[in-house]
């Protein structure tokens, strides 16, 4: 029944009853009220204000608990529904809470899967110009300076030519590392395990901090989709320990646990700042990665100090 019509029908008893004890009751009201009727009077509205609080307070009290969980609902960690609230007067209010619950989430991962795969393939155009635009003519520019370095009879020219060309292939270099990390071919070359290595090896080159790494023994064979989402999450954890963490040293695992494949980067640096660290768009980007997959990430202070970042992923079961 809907909810008007059950504050009515409430209303309306507690009005008919209370007619129904002053007609049949003896008391009388004089045109005069005297003080003894105004005081029944007063006792009567009283009991019926009463009556009808305490039958809209029971009629009504689910809804205020239903508020209370809208308001602790987050897409960002999606799952969370309103309790079935049986035949109450919430119970058409919390299906159809659920029902735009649904709807919202469905829409979202959409709408985060159409982002991600748009970003995943600008990323790769951007790579693929860097590798054939600016590579190709910084190896033209090399061989040029090799011819030059030939010919030149100078020492001062000689010398010249060979810091330039060392500039040179360093900035080649460097283009080649960036194409790397902006598409990481190598994971489809490599596969997952090797392309995890290198970023590991790329952390210990770039910021000298040596990293432990952890791949446990039967790990599943994952789809493209979840081993891009593992990559990448390994890839800003680790980037933000160097960039955050001051750290010493740096666990990098992959095992599996169960039906879920659990990826933990754990660094002994500063840890998490203190009340909760501000999430900026590295961490949010992992989160939504995760939910791609099915996932769940935890970003935390591990014991014993420093910050630990577990990606939890189910897997089929093989
Ligand atoms: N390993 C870590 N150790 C200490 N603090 C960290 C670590 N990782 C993240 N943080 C803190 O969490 C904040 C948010 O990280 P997040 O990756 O979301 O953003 P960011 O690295 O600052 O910027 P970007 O969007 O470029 O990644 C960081 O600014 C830093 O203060
Ligand atoms: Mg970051």
């Amino acid at each position: 029944m809907p909810l008007f019509w059950r504050v009515v029908l409430t209303n309306g008893l507690v009005f008919v009853v209370g007619t129904l004890v002053l007609a049949f009751s003896p008391a009388t009201v004089s045109q005069r009220v005297r003080t003894t009727e105004a005081a029944v009077l007063a006792v009567g509205l009283l009991v019926i204000v009463g009556v009808n609080a305490v039958l809209l307070r029971s009629l009504l009290r689910p809804l205020d608990r239903l508020t209370a969980t809208m308001r602790e609902i987050d897409l960002r960690s999606p799952g969370l529904r309103l309790d079935d609230q049986g035949r109450g007067p919430a119970a058409a209010l919390v299906e159809g809470f659920n029902e735009m619950l649904d709807r919202l989430e469905r829409e979202r991962s959409a709408t985060r899967a159409h982002a991600l795969s748009a970003q995943e393939a600008e990323r790769q155009r951007i790579a693929q110009e860097l590798h054939d635009e600016v590579g190709q003519s910084l190896t033209v520019v090399l061989l040029g300076l090799k011819q030059a370095r030939d010919r030149a009879t100078d020492p001062e020219v000689v010398a010249t030519v060979e810091t330039l060309q060392e500039t040179t292939r360093s900035a080649l270099e460097e283009v080649r590392r960036i194409s790397q990390r902006l598409r990481p071919g190598l994971l489809e070359d490599l596969g997952l395990l090797n392309s995890l290595a290198s970023l590991a090896t790329e952390l210990t080159e770039t910021a000298g901090i040596p990293v432990a790494k952890g791949f446990g023994p039967g790990l599943p064979t994952l789809g493209p989709e979840t081993e891009l989402v593992v990559y990448r999450v390994a890839q800003e954890a680790l980037t933000n320990v160097a960039r955050h963490a001051r750290a010493t040293s740096v666990h990098l695992g992959l095992t599996r646990r169960g039906g879920s494949l659990v990826l933990r980067v754990a660094d002994d640096g500063r840890g998490p700042r203190p009340g909760g660290h501000v999430e900026g768009s590295g961490i949010q980007g992992m989160r939504e990665r995760a939910l791609l997959v099915g996932g769940s990430l935890r970003v935390g202070r591990q014991e014993g100090g420093g910050t630990e970042v577990v990606l939890v992923v189910p897997v089929e079961e093989s």
